[in-house]
């Protein structure tokens, strides 16, 4: 034991000294950002390599394609927990379900994490759904190049890693959201029990991971 922490010890001398002759400076801004776009998601997942999960998957896919979630109003189910607890790989097995995929005309997948600009969210939910790049700038067109595709649509969108709590701007998505047909169906993940409590002033259901509340 004395030995390998002898090594270790030699291993962080070592680190330490290329830190300095590197002149490498410690930087918290720029790793953040790094740290944003490698926390990047899209819907694929290896369904053989997830553990689990089948309860909380099932309970979600019934309410998804069950008749009670034919509400006249957009459905908001939010799966809430910590960081690594496994929200987008449920909300992965989900988007993926043969019965969801069935029972939706149009899915789409947007990562958000804590940039919920409403312009960036509109043009990534048709690029999801179109699986091309869209070159529309301005947000009018956008939203209403989003409203024609939704019109009659029962969709299901997910919109992963929402930290954002502020009802401006969720109404602002909304407009454009709630032409979809009876049934659409919006699936936040978010670390906040804020984001995932908000009154979404629809039909609104949350799943904190590993227990249900509402
Ligand atoms: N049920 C599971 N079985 C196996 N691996 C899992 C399971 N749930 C999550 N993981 C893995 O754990 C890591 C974190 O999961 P993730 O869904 O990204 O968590 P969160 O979105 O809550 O931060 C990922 O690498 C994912 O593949
Ligand atoms: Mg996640």
């Amino acid at each position: 034991m004395a030995r390998k922490f002898k090594n270790a010890r030699e291993k962080l001398d070592a680190i330490a000294e290329e830190k300095s002759k590197f002149h490498l400076r410690e930087c918290v801004a720029e790793a953040a950002i790094e740290w944003n776009e490698d926390r990047q998601t899209s819907s694929l997942v290896k369904e053989s390599e997830i553990l689990g999960r089948a309860d909380e998957k099932k309970k979600i896919v019934s309410m998804l394609v069950s008749n009670a979630s034919h509400h006249d109003d957009l459905s908001v189910y939010a799966i809430c927990g910590m960081g690594g607890l496994g929200k987008t790989t449920l909300a992965q097995l989900v988007y993926n379900d043969k019965n969801v995929a069935k029972a939706f005309d149009l899915r789409a997948w947007v990562c958000v994490s804590d940039d919920f600009d409403i312009k960036r969210l509109t043009k990534a939910i048709l690029e999801s759904i179109e699986g091309k790049s869209c070159d529309i700038q301005e947000l009018d067109p956008l939203q209403r190049r989003l409203v024609g595709m939704f019109v009659g649509k029962r969709f299901l969108l997910v919109l992963d890693d929402v930290w954002n709590e502020y009802h401006d701007k969720w109404d602002g998505l909304k407009q454009a959201l709630q032409c979809g047909a009876r049934g659409s169906t919006v699936i936040v993940t978010t670390r906040l029990e804020k984001v995932a409590l908000m009154n979404y002033d629809g039909y609104n259901s949350f799943l904190s991971l590993g227990m249900f509340v509402r």
